[in-house]
């Protein structure tokens, strides 16, 4: 059983039991505890989407290197490029505070459903989505009253469960250390989602507290945490077989997606993201390859609009080439049958039919606005007026709310100004509003804005109008222009808004979707979600069995495999592990992904291995892989032997199981990790960081 993301407070003992016979020594207690100090409470939630490990007694974090990527890059300029160049604090004068970075420890969870299913008795639609904020709130505010903590209440199982996760959040957060991006993020996108990986995806922070140990803004002379676990770090290293344990934040899977949702998923949304990110990104790349300061400024968004567009790509191919639709589709023809004569679950599937049916002619109307239209980042921030503009027209409104919206505009102006890179904006508004106009269904399409364009700018098949449109709203619009959107400040009015050209589009397509669409994608959601809820209340009572997880939802959660090679195709053999031999047969000088720091190649010349050495390939492993089933969110987490020692960071899910959140795959699904190894080379030998070597503590 490698498929499997348990929740750490509820293991079941059937779970346990299999955990202790595939290899691990420590009791449940070791694991999860509310009252002792135990593994859950060296993990954290690093930042908005990661995960992090405590491996020190004064706080000391790693993550991935993709997690910190953010905050390495706001640290960074051109004359100190630590993105470029790497970084280490030689003592804790050096580190350096990253802004709103804060990570979360997991106090308690506690199930709350008994008291959410009271409050939602009878209800569905709209009424019990109300209802259960309404319920959250109030065992949220019970729970977390007088504490400082915040709170979380989850659904599991689609609404069949509920869990209150109680957290303590730590504010400031220091970056301690980063490998040069060449190593870092080695392989760039082209080796991203695959097997074999050479990647060094580690990082390191440190949490800081106030004087008394409790979470406190950034201050000069807060303290490093005294944590109340921390993970020792084993450098005896990983073989075929071995016991793997992984704690984490998994963000999202849907494992009881329904036949309706892969075929939506595969035929509409997933092409749709995917062609609108590939001219996005293409665009962006073109101006981060001609100026280091650009790069620095598009770096983070680029990668996380690059690693989705993979993966949904990824995606819709490992779906099929794993027949998953005709699989969900043969599981609810047993449901049907099971279902039949029970009228509480006899129509969901005709329900659901129904619900796709009358959602689905205008899913591409959805994902043109969210990844097309508002691709754009000048366009973005345009629709982020519409605020403004509503103040400035509603009859009788207090002055004072137009005011307070503009002021707030001007403010959010400055932080879109830092990230935008007009050359490349340019290029992706032209090009998406192109194919908005080409592949959405002409009577989706906003009535009138392409024949205005067309009668201004001339023939819309031809590219060449797209581009003389896309400079003419970048040229006139007042966001751009800071004398003219000085006047508008001091001087608000709703008609300058409405005749400035960027603001007229992004206000259009927007009004248009918002008005005729999303009251239909609302209604589809409700009830997708609805019968969501009853479909796995029926698959629970068709199949009932002591141990179901449920569905990732950035929850913490523990998985446990093993080490292990694979088979991905005919003839072809994966080993587990990748070496610096590996690394250096990729390496190609100057490349933007294949790059290497230039004294890399020397030191694996000298084989100056040190204590990381691995005695059977004589060389120092970076990676390996496990039948872990994780997915994104688990980024950074810590890979754990039988004995609780941390022996790699997870970074990755194989490209062959990339069906992955929708079903796992035992044959072929791989978590790639960094071996602890290679991370610990790395700082000390690539980065003349022993001071950081020195606060661990190495099992040998
Ligand atoms: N695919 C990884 C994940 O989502 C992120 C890897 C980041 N690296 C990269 N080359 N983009 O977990």
């Amino acid at each position: 059983a490698d498929e499997g993301m348990w929740l750490p407070y509820l293991l079941g003992q059937q779970t346990y039991n299999d955990m202790v016979k595939k290899g691990l020594k420590l009791t449940k207690e070791q694991l999860y505890s509310i009252n002792k100090a135990s593994l859950k409470d060296a993990i954290v939630i690093f930042g908005g989407g990661c995960t992090g490990e405590i491996v020190s007694s004064e706080g000391l974090i790693f993550t991935n290197h993709h997690c910190g990527y953010g905050a390495i890059a706001a640290a960074s300029s051109v004359e100190h490029n630590y993105l470029k160049n790497g970084f280490y604090a030689k003592n804790k004068q050096e580190e350096i505070p990253s802004g709103s970075l804060s990570v979360q420890f997991l106090v308690r969870v506690e199930d709350v459903t008994a008291p959410m299913q009271e409050s939602l008795k009878g209800l569905s639609g709209t009424e019990r989505v109300q209802k259960e904020q309404q319920a959250y709130e109030g065992i949220i505010t019970k729970a977390i009253s007088g504490t400082g903590y915040e709170a979380k209440v989850v659904p599991m199982f689609k609404g069949n469960q509920y869990l209150l996760f109680v957290y303590e959040r730590y504010k400031d957060i220091r970056l301690v250390g980063t490998p040069p991006e060449s190593v870092g993020k080695f392989g760039g996108d082209t080796d991203n989602w695959e097997w074999p990986r050479h990647t060094g995806d580690f990082s390191v922070f440190r949490v800081y507290a106030g004087k008394d140990g409790k979470p406190a803004p950034y201050a000069a002379d807060n303290v490093p945490l005294k944590p109340k676990h921390f993970l020792p770090v084993s450098i005896k290293g990983v073989k075929e077989n071995d016991y793997a344990m992984i704690f984490g934040y998994p963000g999202s899977t849907n494992r009881y997606e329904t036949s309706f949702g892969i075929k939506l998923k595969t035929e509409v949304d997933n092409p749709s993201l995917v062609n609108l990110r590939d001219v996005r990104l293409k665009a962006m790349m073109e101006q981060m390859l001609k100026d280091p300061a650009v790069k620095l400024q598009l770096a983070s968004s680029y990668a996380s609009i690059a690693n989705y567009w993979k993966f949904f790509d990824g995606e819709t191919k490992q779906l099929k080439e794993h027949h998953v639709l005709e699989e969900k589709e043969r599981n609810e023809a047993a449901f049907a049958k099971w279902a039949q004569d029970k009228p509480e679950f006899a129509n969901i599937l005709s329900d659901y039919a129904a619900a796709y049916k009358a959602w689905s002619p205008y899913a591409k109307s959805r994902i043109y606005l969210t990844e097309g239209i508002l691709g754009s980042q000048l366009t973005a921030f345009a629709s982020s007026l519409m605020g403004v503009e509503k103040a400035l027209v509603t009859p009788g409104a207090a002055k004072n709310a137009a005011a307070q919206a503009v002021a707030a505009a001007d403010k959010a102006r400055t932080t879109f100004l830092s990230e935008e890179n007009k050359p490349s904006d340019q290029k992706i508004l032209a090009a998406t509003a192109r194919m908005y106009y080409n592949d959405v269904p002409k009577d989706q399409q906003p009535a009138g804005f392409f024949d205005a364009l067309k009668n201004k700018f001339g023939s819309l098949d031809d590219e060449n109008t797209w581009k003389l449109w896309a400079a003419a709203v970048m040229n006139n619009t007042i966001i751009l222009d800071d004398a003219k959107w000085k006047a508008f400040v001091a001087n608000p009015d709703a008609v300058t808004l409405q005749n400035d050209p960027a603001f007229a589009y992004a206000s259009t397509f927007v009004k248009n979707y918002v008005g005729k669409y999303q009251p239909l994608y609302t209604q589809f959601q409700l009830k997708t979600n609805d019968l969501g809820r009853a479909y796995l209340k029926g698959v629970m009572q068709m199949q009932p069995t002591g141990n179901r997880y449920p569905d990732a939802n950035f929850t913490m959660r523990v998985s446990y495999g093993q080490v292990k090679s694979y088979a991905p195709r005919d003839a072809v053999y994966y080993d587990y592990a990748t070496t610096m031999k590996g690394v250096l047969e990729k390496y190609v000088p100057g490349d933007y992904e294949f790059d290497l720091p230039a004294n890399y190649a020397d030191l694996y010349k000298q084989k100056d291995f040190g204590q990381y050495k691995d005695a059977k390939r004589n060389d120092v492993v970076v990676g390996f892989i496990t039948t872990n089933d994780i997915t994104g969110g688990n980024s950074g987490s810590p890979v754990i032997n039988a004995n609780g020692e941390l022996i790699g960071l997870a970074f990755d899910g194989n490209y062959e199981a990339l069906s992955h959140k929708i079903q796992f795959d035992a044959a072929f699904n791989r978590t790639i990790c960094v071996d602890v190894r290679y991370v610990l080379w790395c700082i000390e030998k690539l980065g003349g960081a022993k001071n950081i070597i020195n606060e661990l503590k190495l099992v040998k």
